[in-house]
C-alpha cells in the first residue's frame, strides 16, 4: 500500500500526491453490487469454503479469456504484493540476489528485503530498463531474479517497447535468469496496449508475469494472478501459506467472476482509462505552465504516475519538505531509488484527485519552490 489515507484523512486540506490509490469515485461499487448479488444468488455455498490453491477454475477460465491466457497457467494470488511474497518464498533462498530497476516500486524491494535477499539496481530511463546496463550487470551479478515493471513503470510512468521486451527474455534465458514482470499497470494505456505484456510473448519457464485487480477494479480485494510455467505454479501451491489456507481469497475471486460473466469489466476499464488520461492531461500541463525552466516533466501514455526531474542543481528532498509545509505531499525519488540517487526527481500520482485538486496541488508546489529559488 503506497502513502497513508489516514493522514490525508487527518490533515483535512492537505493534497496527497504521493498517494498510489485509485480515488473512491474510481471504485465501482455498483458493479460490485451488481456481481455479488449475481454470485450469491447462485446459491453456491462453495464460495465460502477453502478454495482450489491455483484458485476457482471458473475464475481462472474467465480471467484467461479477458487477458487472452491460458488459464492453467494462471495462479490466484493475494494481489501483486501476495505473488511476490510468494514467489520468494518459494523459488528464493535467503542472500540471493535480485535485479531490479533503479528506481523502481519502493515497496517491492520491501518485501524482497523481508526475504533477505541483496537488492542490486540497474538504471531505467526513458523507455524503460537500460538494456546494456542490464546485461553488464547480469553478467556481473548473477542475480536469481529480474524484478521488472515494463508497463508504466512505478514511479518513472516509462514502457519497454516489444523488441526491448524481446531482449531481455533473450537475456533471462541465456545466463538462467527468472524474470518477474510486474504488470499492475499494463492494462491502464490510454492509447490502447503498451506492447505484449510479457506473458503473451511466449510462453517459457523463464518470466513469471504478474497482474492484480488493485489499480483496475479496486485493492481492497486483494485480488491478483501470477501467469507461469505449470512446473512453477505446482511449486507455489505446495507452498505451506497456500497448503494450509488453500487458494487466495476465493471469496473476492467469485466476486470477480461474476464481474467478468455480466461483461462489466470494458466499460468500468474505458471510464478508467478516460478519467485517468484526463487527470494525467491536467497535471502535465499544470506542471509545465508553473514549474517553468529548469524541469523535465515526463508524459507518461498510461498508468497513476508523473515523473519530474529538476536540471538545476536543487534538491528535490527539501523541495519535499517544504511543498509539505504548504499542504501538498509528494513522493521524493530517493525513496523508489536503489542506490539513494534520484534525489533530482520527484513521483506525483494523478490517480487520486480530479482536475482542480491537481490544479490546487501544483500551485502550492510551485508556492514552496518560489521560496527556494
Ligand atoms: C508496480 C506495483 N506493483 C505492485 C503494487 C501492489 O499491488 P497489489 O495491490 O496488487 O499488491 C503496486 C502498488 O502501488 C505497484 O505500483
Amino acid at each position: 500500500m503506497e502513502g497513508s489515507v489516514s493522514t490525508q484523512r487527518q490533515a483535512g486540506d492537505v493534497i496527497n500526491l504521493a498517494l498510489g490509490h485509485p480515488s473512491p469515485e474510481l471504485l465501482p461499487l455498483e458493479p460490485i453490487r451488481k456481481a455479488a448479488t449475481h454470485r450469491l444468488s447462485t446459491g453456491d455455498r462453495l464460495i465460502l469454503q477453502y478454495g482450489l490453491e491455483p484458485g476457482d477454475l471458473g475464475f481462472r477460465h474467465l480471467l484467461g479469456e479477458f487477458l487472452g491466457l491460458q488459464p492453467q497457467r494462471l495462479f490466484v494470488t493475494a494481489g501483486i504484493s501476495g505473488a511476490l511474497d510468494l514467489i520468494c518464498t518459494t523459488l528464493t533462498t535467503p542472500g540471493d540476489t535480485v535485479l531490479v530497476e533503479d528506481p523502481t516500486y519502493f515497496l517491492a524491494r520491501k518485501v524482497f528485503a523481508d526475504h533477505h535477499l541483496r537488492v542490486v539496481g540497474t538504471p531505467t530511463g526513458e523507455n524503460g530498463v537500460l538494456l546494456d546496463e542490464l546485461e553488464r550487470r547480469i553478467r556481473e551479478e548473477k542475480p536469481r531474479l529480474l524484478y521488472l515493471i515494463p508497463s508504466y513503470q512505478n514511479p518513472t510512468g516509462a514502457t519497454l517497447s516489444r523488441d526491448a521486451r524481446e531482449r531481455v527474455l533473450r537475456l533471462c534465458r541465456e545466463h538462467g535468469v527468472l524474470l518477474i514482470a510486474d504488470e499492475a499497470y499494463h492494462l491502464l494505456g490510454f492509447n490502447g496496449l503498451p506492447a505484449p505484456s510479457f506473458a503473451e510473448l511466449g510462453f517459457s519457464d523463464t518470466v513469471i508475469t504478474l497482474g492484480s485487480f488493485s489499480k483496475i477494479l479496486g485493492p481492497g480485494l486483494r485480488l491478483g494472478w501470477a501467469h507461469a510455467a505449470p512446473e512453477l505454479l505446482e511449486r507455489f501451491a505446495l507452498s505451506g501459506v497456500y497448503d494450509s489456507g488453500g487458494g487466495a481469497n476465493p471469496f473476492a475471486a467469485a466476486v470477480v467472476r461474476s464481474v467478468l460473466e455480466l461483461g462489466l469489466m470494458p466499460e468500468h476499464l474505458k471510464t478508467l482509462r478516460t478519467t485517468l488520461a484526463a487527470r494525467r492531461a491536467v497535471l502535465y500541463e499544470a506542471l509545465t505552465a508553473q514549474l517553468g525552466a529548469g524541469f523535465e516533466v515526463r508524459y507518461p501514455e498510461g498508468g497513476y504516475f508523473i515523473w519530474v526531474r529538476s536540471t538545476f542543481p536543487l534538491d528535490l528532498e527539501t523541495l519535499t519538505e517544504r511543498a509539505r509545509s504548504h499542504g501538498v505531499l509528494v513522493m521524493p525519488g530517493s525513496r523508489a531509488s536503489v542506490a539513494g540517487a534520484a534525489a533530482d526527481c520527484v513521483r506525483l500520482s494523478f490517480s487520486y484527485y480530479d482536475g482542480s485538486a491537481l490544479r490546487k496541488g501544483v500551485e502550492r508546489i510551485a508556492a514552496a519552490l518560489a521560496e527556494l529559488r
